[in-house]
Formats: structure tokens, C-alpha cells, sequence
């Protein structure tokens, strides 16, 4: 099967933060996954776990959304500041009805985006909060000089401004952040966007509405139209479900080969929605200024048995691995419309890099994913072409076999990342690049396994990458063979 990378056709630049995360108030994902608080026995580094902040590193993140999903348009921001004692103690109504009591907040989000080293994106509350409460927010982050907002962070121990940048207006709207209309929304939209203000010209902030659920292209069109001008871009979220049946998703591991193909099938369609709400923007917005955040995506199962349901606590396979590669390669292929992504979530939480028992934790295959991507982070997007073979395993959820996205780095460098979406078979691939020589280097790393093979807290390295085994290199190409159910990264330096 051949791939054609042609080095002379981009559609521009692969924005990082198509690389980024989302790490809620939800389950395990911050207490006990990322934070464990400064006296726990796990080793941490101003109550952040080392190990988790360590592995996370590894993946260069970009950008890291919080504190919600919907648990944001419950969220009062002023609940979280301050002496540890004096925070008010809530219910998390959306995640289990569980006991928040806001030990996490701004200033601690703050100081493990400082440790990850990427960059905040707050997501206010719209649904449940007041225009003022939400302006107040940005004003104690952003502002530098005296105000009753500044002030009060000085006091809370920080005396400079974050210069927080992203800004989400509410989370999906449409559902748990208030059940509302497009026409309302995009009215209150207009609103919030007034009083979000720029405190500092070095560092405009950077107003990202809440979006539509999966195909609503209503919702886009709508808001793009009526709310467009006063924003910089619009959400997206799509998860991807085995089965429709919200009571019955299907099981991470342990799945009927229809629901990996179903998985595969759904995954795929990432690329229709981003097309189709991408062209709403630019109905819009024709000169191409609104951009589109996918700020959920990701595989949603059944929890783990014996689990709290409200935790969405999963574990994590190689379909996941196919998933994520399936989603980058999108993401990359549209850079010109998704500026930026996060995959829900982190840590513990439905499609997560890293699990997290007690002081133990393990790296998922999604992970290693995010880490064989990482090369494309800044790169210039190529133009690649896969001549494909149809997976049919019946019930209607085919796909094509070789899914590919490639990318030049700055330093010259190609980054070609290819996944054979076969359960079965293997695929020997033929790369055709002009300019590739005999005598240039090629290296791979591959991640293959039966699709529900998976990593556990007693053998953390079952699926990890390994070397491609016998790349052949000749003038204008290269030949390797994929293994079945696999996700392979190739380095070309001509
Ligand atoms: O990621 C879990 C939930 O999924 C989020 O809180 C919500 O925005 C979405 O429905």
C-alpha cells in the first residue's frame, strides 16, 4: 500500500493546542490523580504528584482546560481561594454528588500549569454564575495593577498577574451549562464577551464560546452568526461510544469485535464534523478569523466494574491508542480550522494518559500516542495521500485500513505518523517522499497489540512502543510493514 507525502503542499501550521488536555473536577482526575495535597505520603511537589507531573511532561502539553465540563457552570471560582480553611465545602452535583471542598483552585491550578509547563485555559461559569462574578475572575488573574481583583490574589499570596489567555464562555450550553437555545445563548455570549476584559495589551485574552454536541451544525451556524464578532472561536465536543445506549456504552477491554468496529467507524467521523462546523465558521466569518476548539473528544465506556459511576473511571486500550491516532491525524489535516483540542481527560478519567491506584500509576497507550505525536506540535502540516484497503467485518462499520497525517518540523525534519486500523491483517506500507535518498535516515517506533491489550498496575509496560524492525530505504521512498491493530511514528531526515 503506498503513502504519498508531498512536501510541496501545507495547509499551514499544526497549532500545539491541538495537543491539549482537559482535566475536570470529575472522579480522580484532580484529587488523587493530579493532586494529593502537600502532606500526602505520595511524593509531591506542592501537593502535585510527581509521578503523574514527571510522565505528563514527557508529552509536551500545551495547553490544559479547567475546571470543568459542566462541573464549570457550578463552579464559583471565589470558593476556591484563600486560606485552605476558610473554603467553602459543596456538592459536586454533576460527578456523584460527592463532597468538593475547593482544597483545588486557581492559585493550585495556576502552580501545576507552571510545573506541566503549558498554559491555563479557565473555563467560567455562564450557566449557573453572574456576568460580574465571571469579569471578576479574569480581573484577579490578568489584572497587574491596583484593583479590588488584584488586590485580593496579592493578598492570597501572588503578586503578578498570570496573563491567562484562554477564556471558555460556558461549557455545552446546550445541556448540563443551562439547557439553553442557540438565540439565548449566543445573546448571553455576546454579553459575557463585553465585560471579559484585556488588562495588559501585551496579552489579549482570547474568548472561546461554547459549541455545539457533535453533528448541530444549528447550534455553529447560530452562533458563529450572531455572537461571532465578539469571540475568537467556537467549541466542539465529540466523544466516541461503542453503542449509542448511554446505559450500555460497552467495555474498555473486554469488547465483541463489533464494538471495535464501531469505535473505529465513530472515530472517523471527527473528520465530517470538523469539516462541516469548520465551513459554518467560515459562512460566518469568511476571512477565517473564528477557529474551532475541540475541547472534548475522546472514547466514553462503561466504568470499570465496581467503580463509582458518577467517576467515569475506564481503562484504556489499544482501540484507544487507534482512537487517539485516528484524531490527531484529523486535527493535523485541518489545521487551518482546529485551533486547538484537549482530550478529555488527564488523568483517571474516561480517555486518560495515566492511571492513577493509590501511589501507584501507569501510563495508557493513549499516552505513548500523544508522546510518538509530539513531533507535530508546531510543525508545518504536509499533504499526504493513503491508497487504503476497506475493513468490513459486517454490521455496517467499515473503515479504511491506513489512516496518516505527516508534518515538517523546523529543522527539516519529517514526521509521518500512520495507523493500521486492521484488527487482523498487517500492512506492508511504501512511503513515496521527492527528495528521500538511499542513504537518508529513516527510523519508526510502533505501538501494536490485539485491540483490547492494555496496560495494568502490575505489568505498566505491556503496550509500549518499540523500534520498526527493517526500513528500507531507496531513492524517492521507503518500505515498512505495520503490524495489525498498530500506530507506527516515522522520522525522515532526508
Ligand atoms: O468529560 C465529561 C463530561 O462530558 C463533561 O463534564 C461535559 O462537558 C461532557 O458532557
Amino acid at each position: 500500500m503506498r503513502i504519498i507525502i508531498n512536501p510541496n503542499r501545507s495547509k499551514g501550521t499544526i497549532n500545539r493546542n491541538i495537543y491539549g488536555h482537559f482535566a475536570e473536577h470529575l472522579g480522580r482526575c484532580i484529587y488523587g490523580g493530579l493532586y494529593v495535597g502537600e502532606d500526602s505520603s505520595i511524593p509531591n511537589v506542592n501537593g502535585m504528584r510527581t509521578d503523574v507531573v514527571e510522565a505528563l511532561k514527557a508529552l509536551n502539553i500545551p495547553v490544559l482546560r479547567w475546571p470543568g465540563g459542566c462541573f464549570a457552570d457550578t463552579y464559583h471560582w471565589q470558593d476556591g481561594i484563600g486560606p485552605l480553611e476558610g473554603r467553602k465545602t459543596i456538592v459536586n452535583t454533576n460527578w456523584g454528588g460527592v463532597t468538593e471542598d475547593n482544597r483545588f483552585g486557581t492559585h493550585e491550578f495556576m502552580e501545576l500549569c507552571r510545573q506541566l509547563g503549558c498554559q491555563p485555559y479557565l473555563s467560567g461559569n455562564v450557566g449557573s454564575g453572574t456576568v460580574q462574578e465571571f469579569s471578576d475572575w479574569v480581573e484577579y488573574c490578568n489584572m497587574g495593577g491596583v484593583s479590588p481583583m488584584a488586590d485580593l490574589r496579592r493578598q492570597n499570596g501572588r503578586e503578578e498577574p498570570w496573563n491567562v489567555k484562554y477564556w471558555g464562555i460556558g461549557n455545552e450550553a446546550w445541556g448540563c451549562g443551562g439547557n439553553m437555545r442557540p438565540e439565548y445563548y449566543a445573546d448571553l455570549c455576546r454579553r459575557y464577551a463585553t465585560y471579559l476584559r484585556n488588562y495588559d495589551d501585551g496579552h489579549k485574552i482570547y474568548k472561546i464560546a461554547s459549541g455545539a454536541n457533535v453533528d448541530d451544525y444549528e447550534w455553529t451556524r447560530v452562533v458563529a452568526e450572531r455572537a461571532g464578532s465578539t469571540i475568537d472561536a467556537l467549541s466542539l465536543h465529540y466523544y466516541t461510544l461503542p453503542n449509542d445506549d448511554w446505559q450500555h456504552k460497552g467495555a474498555a477491554t473486554e469488547f465483541p469485535m463489533s464494538e471495535y468496529c464501531s469505535v473505529i467507524h465513530k472515530a472517523l467521523r471527527m473528520d465530517e464534523l470538523v469539516s462541516r462546523h469548520g465551513l459554518e465558521l467560515r459562512r460566518a466569518d469568511p476571512g477565517g478569523r473564528l477557529g474551532l476548539v475541540v475541547d472534548e473528544w475522546g472514547t466514553w465506556y462503561d466504568v470499570e466494574p465496581g467503580t463509582n459511576p458518577g467517576f467515569l473511571y475506564q481503562q484504556n486500550a489499544m482501540r484507544d491508542a487507534l482512537v487517539a491516532a485516528v484524531n490527531l491525524n484529523i486535527f493535523n489535516d485541518h489545521c487551518d480550522t482546529v485551533v486547538m483540542a484537549n482530550i478529555a481527560q488527564t488523568v483517571n478519567v474516561l480517555q486518560a494518559m495515566v492511571l492513577t491506584e493509590g501511589a501507584k500509576m501507569l501510563r495508557t497507550p493513549t499516552y505513548h500516542v500523544f508522546e510518538m505525536y509530539k513531533g507535530h506540535q508546531g510543525a508545518r502540516q504536509l499533504e499526504t495521500y493513503a491508497e487504503t484497503r476497506i475493513v468490513d467485518l459486517g454490521g455496517g462499520m467499515d473503515f479504511p485500513d491506513i489512516h496518516v497525517s505527516a508534518s515538517e518540523a523546523a529543522d527539516g525534519s519529517i514526521l509521518l505518523t500512520a495507523a493500521n486500523l486492521d484488527p487482523e491483517r498487517p500492512a506492508p506500507v511504501e512511503c513515496l517522499l521527492d527528495g528521500l535518498k538511499s542513504g537518508s535516515a529513516v527510523t519508526g517506533r510502533v505501538l501494536a497489540g490485539r485491540p483490547g491489550a492494555h496496560n495494568t498496575f502490575d505489568a505498566p509496560d505491556a503496550v509500549i512502543p518499540a523500534a520498526v524492525e527493517n526500513i528500507r530505504v531507496e531513492d524517492g521512498k521507503f518500505a515498512a510493514q505495520l503490524p495489525p491493530c498498530a500506530v507506527a511514528a516515522f522520522t525522515i531526515r532526508l
